[in-house]
């Protein structure tokens, strides 16, 4: 039987990145275009759902035929059209989502909504270019924190959690404490390589526990006091130095020690060998090597994204080509669903 490619059309516009791309059925992505509205939102020190939503609006249109440009494919050879519809800022979602149907419908092609947060741990599949399934999933990213065990591509459930700020929260928080600015995620990993990451003993939430639950909103609070004191006494900017330095290091270790070891305890626990992990903060370079080091020594294989495809990005919605195959589709009152709920295992 001859096999005819489909092409799919794929739109992200959960947060602040305006992203199209386009890729098969196989998947194999042809194009993958995102504009990042950091410029926007720097001067607030953090995103505003408002001004996101806005840009999205603006931008959509030219990112997606871009994104067409770039993969040499035209619209009338569009044969699906995925969206990550949830979880997000829903100001910013329903630009994506209205715009997807709209497409769908005009070109009369099936509508997928694709989870972003399990997509991130798709960008793990897809980076491989091989089924990893059964595996441990991880998503660090500025909305989640959270360990899962997946079966399959389309199952996820929930091992733990944060129980406050997500990993990428934390990074931002930090940032701003530390006067890096925003984003924080790689003003903070920049600042902390010239750092002695044993300089200050942050707290390490659940490291012991059997929990796979993390928290970060301690480690935060105690760089807060380790740079204003106690009582906040010492509210001044943190001067650049080798103190700063050794703050942004030693936190940024705290992290990354936690989630390595729940990561470790999570295959420990489910019995597998395979750790797929995504999201923005998986492009920490330090995060990346721990997680290199923990799974060669538990003899797992670590699946982890190159750095654009682990921060915000519509290439990883290729998930849809998973429920495309299984007729999976969605319906055209497709919502856009700001929270993230999923199952929990039981434990
Ligand atoms: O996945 P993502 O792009 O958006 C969400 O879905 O949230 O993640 C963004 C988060 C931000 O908090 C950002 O500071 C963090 O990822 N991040 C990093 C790095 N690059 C981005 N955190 C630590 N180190 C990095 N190099
Ligand atoms: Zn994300």
């Amino acid at each position: 039987m001859i096999h005819t490619t489909v092409h799919f059309l794929a739109i992200e516009t959960s947060c602040d990145e305006t992203a199209a791309a386009v890729f098969t059925d196989e998947p194999a992505i042809l194009s993958s275009v995102i504009a990042s509205q950091t410029d926007l939102h720097a001067r607030f020190g953090g995103v505003v759902p408002e001004v996101a939503a806005r840009a999205h609006l603006q931008r959509l249109l030219p990112i997606v035929d871009e994104a067409l440009r770039n993969a040499g494919v035209t619209l009338d050879q569009i044969g699906c059209i995925a969206v990550h519809h949830t979880p997000g800022l829903v100001g910013a979602l329903l630009v994506g989502v209205s715009a997807a149907k709209m497409l769908a419908i005009t070109l009369d092609v099936p509508l997928i909504g694709v989870n972003h947060v399990e997509a991130h741990i798709y960008a793990a599949r897809l980076a491989a270019g091989r089924d990893i399934f059964p595996c441990v999933g991880m998503v660090v990213s500025g909305g989640h924190t959270a360990l899962f065990h997946c079966p399959s591509a389309l199952e996820f459930e929930l091992l733990g959690a944060t129980l406050d700020d997500a990993a990428g929260e934390a990074f931002d928080k930090v940032a701003s404490i530390l006067g890096l600015g925003f984003p924080g995620g790689p003003a903070v990993e920049r600042e902390a390589a010239g750092g002695n990451a044993r300089a200050f003993k942050f707290p390490r939430s659940f490291l012991r526990d059997s929990r796979l639950d993390f928290s970060f909103s301690g480690l935060k609070t105690a760089v807060l006091y380790a740079v204003h004191g106690q009582n906040l006494t010492e509210a001044k900017p943190v001067e650049a130095g080798p103190r700063r330095a050794d703050l942004a290091a030693s936190f940024q270790k705290a992290v990354i020690d936690v989630l390595v070891e729940k990561a470790r305890q999570a295959l420990l626990r489910m019995g597998l060998k395979r750790l797929a992990v995504g999201g923005g903060v998986a492009a920490n370079r330090a995060l990346r090597d721990a997680l290199e080091q923990m799974t060669a020594e538990a003899g797992a294989e670590l699946y982890i994204p190159p750095l654009t495809y682990c921060t915000d990005n519509a290439a990883m919605a290729a998930m849809a080509v998973e429920r495309w195959r299984l007729g999976e589709f969605a319906p055209l009152d497709l919502d856009a669903i700001p929270a993230y709920s999923t199952k929990r295992r039981p434990s």
